[in-house]
């Protein structure tokens, strides 16, 4: 019988997280002050964040240990699943071996707790009571509530008001776990009254959300503000489920020729390919694809360029690759994909040609998500249905060039509250969203006036 599931004992969860600032053949450039124009250093983040999480965002350390305190979480669900995907191999007749490493096995359904609940431990032990944040969809808002719960911290969620309304039980979910959750813009922070005040119709979005909870945080003592993707702590405690894969690839007999997870703000997507990238600038062959939505292709059409993280300008300017922070995507159901920037480590990453990208029109990725649902059987969330249809398209370029290639990708979260987004797609009333180049251009003359990144040969 062929082998199925690659499962791990609960000892095999990493006692370190993998730092790949220590290995990156070109450094990122610095975060900069939006007033300055300098380098960022702790004390401009330390309103915002823990030291401890400061630390780790300039450290340099190849590895940093994970207190026993989290790993303690952890073994509430991890180590997570790896899958070979034998059913649909044979649904796409294809001589490719496929695995998925699955992440929805978590209590919230998807890879975000792994650095929520690494985040509460630290607002917790460093004091503060209470942690703000946004949520577009509510995977994230959901995964820090739970989180916050588990470390007996206060939660507020600033949850994108489309979403709030359209996605009740996400909402509902939060309020299960104890956190507060209101629409954004909402009427208790500055930036969300001024955005009402000038749009009272705006559905919102992350890049407004973002601003709220910053405000929050930064106006209060008790409060830490928590981001759940871009930054690179939060890609580093990612790295549990790619460490855990080239355990569980090694069980297999097989190692990856290609790598493929989808990219929003980049963590699941970090957290499976890095340790495999470590293995790749050590000298191993390896294809590492993100994939994105064609309505919001920062990757594949955004510049390397210094940009706000959020709306209303109050985060500090971050090299990125971006699509200007007042560009609002377009209403797909991949919610956790709309967002204007990508992490600075994975932007650097695709500028030195360590990972390609692609991105995909929604109606071509529900056809993949519903063929892998009907042969594996998980539903899979919009978002990581991004990566299946990745892999479904290399899979067949495969087939036709006569290569056999062993390929992993993350199934990042399960759609189990997202079958709203299913039934749009099965009455045809999905829509495809091409991004016209005009509205590209006039979203980032936003950037104009910033500084430009060094971009090196
Ligand atoms: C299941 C799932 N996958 C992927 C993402 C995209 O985020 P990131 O790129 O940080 O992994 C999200 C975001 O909410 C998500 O919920």
């Amino acid at each position: 019988m062929a082998k199925t599931k690659f499962l791990l004992p609960e000892s095999a969860i990493p006692e370190r997280w993998y730092n790949i600032q220590a290995d990156l053949p070109n450094a990122p450039q610095p975060i900069l002050h939006p007033g300055t124009g300098e380098p960022i250093g702790p004390d401009d983040l330390a309103p915002l964040f823990p030291m401890e999480l400061i630390g780790q965002e300039v450290s340099h350390d190849a590895e940093i240990a994970i207190p026993e305190a989290i790993r303690d979480v952890y073994r509430l669900w991890r180590p997570t699943p790896l899958y070979r995907a034998h059913r649909l191999e044979q649904a796409l007749g294809t001589k490719a071996r496929i695995f998925y490493k699955y992440e929805g096995v978590s209590p919230a359904g998807s890879h975000k707790p792994n650095t929520a609940v690494a985040q509460a431990y630290y607002v917790k032990q460093e004091g503060r009571t209470r942690i703000s944040t946004e949520t577009g969809a509510g995977q994230w808002g959901s995964a820090l509530a739970l989180a916050c719960r588990l470390f007996e911290l206060e939660c507020k969620v600033y949850m994108v008001k489309v979403s709030y309304e359209q996605k009740p039980y996400r909402r509902s979910m939060m309020q299960t776990w104890g956190a507060e959750v209101v629409p954004s813009p909402s009427e208790d922070t500055q930036a969300g009254r001024a955005i009402l005040e000038e749009l009272p119709d705006t559905p919102g979005s992350l890049g407004i959300a973002i601003s709220e909870a910053v405000e929050d945080a930064a106006t209060r003592e008790d409060t830490a503000y928590s981001l759940g993707s871009v930054l690179n702590h939060v890609l580093m405690h990612q790295t549990v489920i790619g460490q855990e894969a080239l355990a569980q690839m090694e069980q297999a007999g097989a190692f990856p020729d290609l790598i493929a997870g989808c990219v929003g703000g980049g963590s699941n997507f970090a957290g499976l390919a890095f340790p495999f990238v470590r293995e790749k600038i050590a000298g191993r062959e390896i294809d590492i694809l993100a994939c994105e939505p064609e309505a919001c292709p920062t990757l594949t059409r955004g510049p390397f360029a210094y940009d706000f993280g959020d709306t209303s300008q109050l985060t500090p300017l971050v090299p990125m690759h971006t699509l200007g922070h007042d560009f609002v995507p377009a209403g797909i159901h991949a919610g956790g994909l709309r967002y204007h920037g990508v992490a600075p480590l994975i932007s650097q990453l695709v500028l030195d040609g360590m990972v390609r990208a692609e991105a995909y029109p929604q109606t071509e990725v529900f056809a993949s998500a519903v063929q892998f649902a009907r042969s594996e059987g998980i539903i899979p969330a919009p978002e990581a249905a991004h990566a299946i249809h990745g892999v479904v398209r290399a899979a067949a370029a495969a087939d036709e060039e006569g290569r056999e290639p062993t390929i992993l990708f993350n199934l990042s979260g399960h759609g189990h509250f997202d079958l709203s987004a299913y039934d749009a797609y099965f009455s045809g009333k999905l829509e495809d969203f091409a991004l016209p180049e005009e509205e590209i251009e006039r979203a980032l003359q936003a950037i104009e006036p910033l500084p430009k990144p060094a971009i090196r040969a």
